[in-house]
C-alpha cells in the first residue's frame, strides 16, 4: 500500500537521497525543506520517474509552518504514515563563543523539530500504524572540537527517540540513525586534511554516500524492521568502533 512519507531537509544530501529511495519503493513523498526551490526540484525529478511527490516549504523551527503543512496534507488526503526528521542547523564554535540566538536556533532546528513533528502528526502516525526515523550523528555519542550545540542536539535526539518510542508504543515505532562522515555538500567546505582524517577514522576507509544512509532509514521505516523501536543504528563505516587514526 502506498504510504505518505514526510521528510524534512530533503532538498539536498541525505534527505534528498531518502526521498528518492522511498519514491523508488512506491511511496508518496512529501519533500520538505526551508529551501523550497531545492525541495521542488527533488520532487519534480521524482515525478519524472512516474512516482508521487510534492515539494513543500517547511522551516522545522517554525511551529506555524508545521501547522500550515498539516492543513495542506490533510486537505489533500495525504496524512503522513512515516516521518523522517533530517533537517539540522549547525554553528561551529566553543560554548562561550555561541550567541544565545545561535544556540537556541541549533537546538530548535535539530532537536525541538522532532517534538514538533510528533505534536503535529501523532494522530496520522498512529492511525497508519506508522513510524518515525530521526537523523542524529556520531556527534551524539562522541565529541568533536567546537560543536557544543550540535552535540547536545544530536545526543538529545537519541534520548528523545527512546522516549517517543515508549510514549507512542505500541502503534508507532520510533528509531534513530547515527551517520558518520557522509559525502554531502557539508563536506565541500572541509579541508582535505579533515576529509582524509574522516576517511582514516572509518574502518571502511572512506566517506559514506547519502544513499547508504537513505537505505538504512528506509529499512527502519519498513516492514523488515517491524520489531525494531527505540533503536539507535550507527551508519558510520566503523568510525566509532576504534580510537584509531
Ligand atoms: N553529512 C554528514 O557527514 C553527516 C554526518 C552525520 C549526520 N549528518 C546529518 O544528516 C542530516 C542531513 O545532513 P546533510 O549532510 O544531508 O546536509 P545538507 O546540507 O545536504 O542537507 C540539509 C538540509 O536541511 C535543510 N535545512 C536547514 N535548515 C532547515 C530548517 N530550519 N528547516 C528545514 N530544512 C532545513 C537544508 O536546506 C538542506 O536541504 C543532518 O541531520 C545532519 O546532521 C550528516
Amino acid at each position: 500500500m502506498m504510504r505518505t512519507v514526510l521528510i524534512s531537509g530533503a532538498g539536498h544530501g541525505i534527505g534528498a537521497a531518502a526521498a528518492r529511495a522511498f519514491a523508488d519503493a512506491g511511496d508518496d513523498v512529501v519533500v520538505t525543506d526551508i529551501d523550497v526551490d531545492a525541495a521542488q526540484a527533488v520532487a519534480a525529478e521524482i515525478r519524472a520517474t512516474g512516482a508521487a511527490a510534492t515539494g513543500n516549504f517547511l522551516d522545522v523551527a517554525d511551529p506555524e509552518a508545521w501547522e500550515t503543512l498539516s492543513r495542506e496534507l490533510r486537505a489533500a488526503q495525504r496524512p503522513p504514515a512515516v516521518i523522517v526528521n533530517n533537517a539540522f542547523f549547525q554553528v561551529a564554535g566553543v560554548a562561550h563563543e555561541q550567541t544565545e540566538d545561535n544556540w537556541s536556533k541549533q537546538l530548535s532546528v535539530t532537536l525541538s523539530s522532532v517534538y514538533r513533528s510528533m505534536r503535529t502528526f501523532h494522530d496520522t502516525l498512529t492511525a497508519a500504524r506508522g513510524n518515525m526515523v530521526n537523523v542524529s550523528s556520531v556527534h551524539g555519542v562522541l565529541a568533536w572540537a567546537e560543536q557544543p550545540a550540535y552535540a547536545a542536539a544530536k545526543g538529545g535526539l537519541i534520548s528523545l527517540t527512546r522516549q517517543l518510542s515508549l510514549d507512542y508504543a505500541p502503534h508507532v515505532r520510533v528509531n534513530v540513525v547515527l551517520p558518520g562522515a557522509i559525502q554531502t555538500r557539508q563536506w565541500n567546505h572541509q579541508s582535505s586534511e579533515d576529509r582524509q582524517r574522516a576517511e582514516r577514522q572509518a574502518t571502511l576507509q572512506r566517506l559514506g554516500t547519502p544513499e547508504e544512509v537513505a537505505s538504512v532509514i528506509q529499512f527502519l521505516a519498513g516492514d523488515g524492521a517491524s520489531y525494531v523501536t527505540g533503536a539507535s543504528l550507527l551508519v558510520d563505516g566503523g568510525m566509532t568502533t576504534t580510537l584509531g587514526a
